[in-house]
């Protein structure tokens, strides 16, 4: 059974913040959790990782090919747990920045805006990066 959260227990969401998950599903340089958000008038997927104990996200869009990355859901990281890999055809992005470090990459990720409070991770929307639902 979930745990019963009473008004005065809900941790407060930031203003802007979407709730994506507990800090705690989020190891660093391990799986990420994944997203939709609205970028440029389309739903696309996006993630959320940690690396070197902050949270960081990116829209899964590699600049090789706008092709989404993960090798298998929500698996992006190598398997040292330093570089962020495109499956395709290896790109390889800074987890800190998402800069091009590597391979066929023409340009840095697209970031998005993330962060912790109350032991959960939320995503600070913006006019270019949307959730779904805010279009109906
Ligand atoms: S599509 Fe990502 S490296 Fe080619």
């Amino acid at each position: 059974m979930d745990k019963l959260i009473f008004p005065g227990d809900a941790p407060s969401q930031p203003e802007g913040g979407v709730y994506l998950c507990p800090s705690d599903a989020l190891q660093n340089g391990g799986q990420a959790h994944g997203f939709d958000v609205v970028y440029a008038g389309q739903t696309c997927r996006a993630f959320v990782i940690r690396f070197n104990g902050e949270v960081q996200a990116y829209l899964n869009r590699c600049t090789h090919i706008a092709m989404e990355m993960d090798y298998r859901e929500n698996h992006f990281f190598d398997a040292e747990g330093q570089w962020l890999l495109c499956a395709t055809h290896g790109a390889t992005y800074d987890p800190q920045s998402g800069e091009c470090v590597g391979g066929p990459c023409r340009g840095g990720l697209i970031k998005i805006e993330v962060i912790e409070k109350d032991e959960s991770v939320y995503w600070l929307t913006q006019y270019n990066l949307r959730e779904p639902d805010a279009l109906l």
